[in-house]
């Protein structure tokens, strides 16, 4: 796998979000931070399907809209599973890769929620990231919930080709 893509989809990607309100999402701060600040881990509590609910969506928000990369892995436990293979399990690592790539500073990257959905304890993201491959990349990040935290995370990605067989556009 090309370096370029797995370092992409280490965790998420954010950006400047262009499209559709988030359905139940409660929109954060826009700073400008630079959000090196070593993430504080969450500790489960036990919570209602619905704050579970509200916690993702202030997630997604802080995380692909507003960018505040500390503040989105404070809704990880410190030792989460992570399925990416660019990376190992926890904040640590993860965090290292993610907060320079998609910090709001790194404003060279673009990125465009295109549907999401929680079904406790599911959520996932799909959206659309520019200026990080080549080529307009689709990404899914799906994460697990157990109680108010984040506890597990996978990814998949796929970047536009050049030549599609398919008549239909990729986003
Ligand atoms: C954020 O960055 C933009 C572009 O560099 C700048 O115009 C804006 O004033 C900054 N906002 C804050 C809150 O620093
Ligand atoms: C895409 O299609 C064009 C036109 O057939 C062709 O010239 C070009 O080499 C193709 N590019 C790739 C990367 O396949």
């Amino acid at each position: 796998m090309r370096a370029s893509i797995t370092l992409l989809s280490t965790l998420f990607l954010t950006l400047t979000f262009t499209g559709p309100a988030l359905a139940g999402g409660h929109p954060a701060e826009r700073t400008n931070s630079s959000d090196t600040t070593p993430p504080q881990p969450c500790t489960p509590q036990t919570v209602s399907p619905f704050r579970q609910e509200e916690i993702f969506y202030t997630l997604v928000d802080t995380l692909y809209v507003a960018r505040t990369v500390s503040e989105a892995y404070t809704h990880f436990v410190e030792d989460f599973i992570n399925h990416n293979p660019a990376t190992v399990d926890g904040i640590a690592s993860s965090f290292a890769l993610v907060e320079p790539l998609f910090t709001n500073s790194n404003t060279a990257v673009k990125v465009q929620i295109l549907h999401q959905a929680f079904v406790a304890p599911y959520g996932w993201v799909h959206y659309r990231i520019d200026g990080f491959n080549p080529e307009p990349t689709a990404v899914v990040d799906v994460f697990r919930f157990d109680g108010s935290c984040v506890v597990e995370h996978w990814d998949i990605i796929q970047e536009r080709p050049v030549n599609s067989t398919s008549s239909h556009p990729l986003f």
